[in-house]
């Protein structure tokens, strides 16, 4: 009869660090040039407290909503608590950025990403990594990924708040309705963000996990197949996503700073 080894309790003892050819160092490498980026760029417009509304057609930055400084003017239309003269470091998107900002950290996609490019934890696949020891997500503070769940639903009611944006973006020179290139670009991001959040692996979760029987759930058997379809694609919508926002951000910021004119297509 045939024997079976038992689970080794230590790693495979290997000199080379990988025995891949290709590229694998690429990714990471990639990776945390975006990411360093991408962070020093979101956090200096949301500490700027400037060039981030345009009155005239309503166009607000997603890195100021919802605006909750004294300072907002009429961007803070959900009411304003901090007072104008809070340091520059506390940004005006204050209850919502903090959620953001645990929402893509605890993400899956980007989970995968910084461990590799900036943690090293691993690099990549089949790479021995330089760690001596792996705990995995089990202790403090890495066992707060756990949290992913809770900054979902967050995340969903800041997608309504940035749709309600794009919404009010819809406002023409002469107050009524209006159609400008923000508005597009406004409209664009807000659409990518919904299909981040809905591609979520929580969502899925949420409208299909734990059913013993799918047939005795149609609909929510329809909403999990539509969620799992865009799953596929999180890792794409996560990136884009960082794209369009900071799109949306610098062309708002452009045309609130008049350093351009927004692009009008009606009224
Ligand atoms: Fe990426 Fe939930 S897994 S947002």
């Amino acid at each position: 009869m045939a024997t079976v080894d038992a689970p080794a309790k230590t790693r495979a003892q290997i000199k080379e660090r990988t025995f891949r050819t290709d590229n694998w160092r690429q990714y990471p490498y990639v990776t945390f040039v975006i990411f360093t980026a991408w962070v020093a760029y979101a956090t200096v417009r949301a500490m700027w407290g400037s060039a981030f509304y345009v009155e005239q057609y309503h166009y607000l930055t997603p890195f100021y909503s919802p605006c909750v400084n004294d300072a907002c003017g009429p961007a803070g239309e959900f009411g304003t608590f901090v007072p104008a003269s809070a340091p520059f470091f506390i940004p005006y998107a204050l209850i919502s950025l903090p959620f953001l900002l645990g929402f893509r950290l605890t993400c899956y996609y980007y989970r995968k990403a910084y461990y590799r490019s900036f943690w090293a934890s691993p690099q990549a696949c089949a790479v021995r990594e330089p760690h001596g020891k792996y705990t995995g997500e089990t202790r403090f503070p890495l066992i707060g990924q756990n949290l992913h769940r809770y900054f979902w639903i967050a995340a969903g009611l800041i997608s309504l708040l940035n749709t309600w944006d794009a919404v009010r973006a819809f406002h023409g020179e002469d107050g009524g309705f209006g159609i400008g290139l923000g508005t597009i670009i406004l409209w664009a991001n807000v659409i990518l963000l919904w299909l981040y959040t809905l591609s979520c692996h929580s969502c899925r979760h949420a409208v299909g996990g734990r059913m013993k029987h799918f047939s005795k759930h149609p609909v929510r058997y329809k909403a999990w197949t539509l969620v799992s379809k865009l799953n596929t694609r999180h890792g794409t919508y996560a990136l884009i996503t960082l794209g369009s926002l900071v799109v949306a951000d610098f062309y708002v910021m452009l045309v609130a700073s008049d350093t351009i004119s927004d692009l009008r297509i009606f009224n």
